[in-house]
């Protein structure tokens, strides 16, 4: 409606609240499509990204409390290692020797001979690890001795976390 004065100001009241009204919803919108774009975003990421933070704590295997290991002498401990591929979960028994050698320091030996994969065994008297099958003989830091093993006992990452002992095994392709 419009007067001899021009424009009624009840229409540019109107306009006024239909560009506010318009704001609001544009800015909604680009709220609204900012938050779907956020999610969907982390959520892709989270895909990406949380499969790395998940392997690195599945490889860490539990095998015991760290202050039980007596510094004494290495003890060879049985353990399952889980792995997980998508929804399927195999398991593998497997051993490890561990020497506690005192002040917070601990070894894990792969138990398997360096030299044809025997499992070898602790000689308290002698204090070595003796392999039967050719006569290999390490310390008990893993130094090679005597026989034919080409390289000291393999060692598995190990550190203690809340007082646990968490080794990492590495198989014979090198994964853990
Ligand atoms: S496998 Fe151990 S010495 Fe040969």
């Amino acid at each position: 409606m419009t007067t001899g004065l021009g424009r009624c100001p009840c229409e540019s009241e109107a306009e006024e609240q239909g560009v506010t009204r318009r704001g609001f919803l544009a800015g909604a919108a680009a709220l609204l499509a900012g938050t779907i774009a956020s999610v969907l975003g982390a959520a892709g990421l989270s895909y990406f990204v949380s499969p790395a933070f998940e392997k690195e704590d599945e490889n860490w295997i539990d095998v015991g409390r760290a202050s039980e290991l007596r510094t004494g002498a290495p003890v060879k401990v049985d353990y399952v290692a889980r792995k997980r591929d998508a929804w399927v979960v195999t398991e593998k028994r497997s051993s490890v020797w561990l020497s506690n050698l005192g002040g917070g320091r601990f070894i894990a030996f792969d138990p398997r001979c360096t030299h044809l994969g025997c499992p070898y065994r602790w000689d308290q008297g002698k204090q070595e690890f003796l392999c039967p099958c050719h006569a290999g003989v390490f310390d008990r830091e893993g130094k090679v001795l005597s026989g034919p093993p080409p390289r000291p006992l393999d060692r598995f990452p190990v550190k203690v976390v809340s007082g646990r002992l968490l080794i990492r095994p590495v198989d014979e392709k090198g994964a853990a």
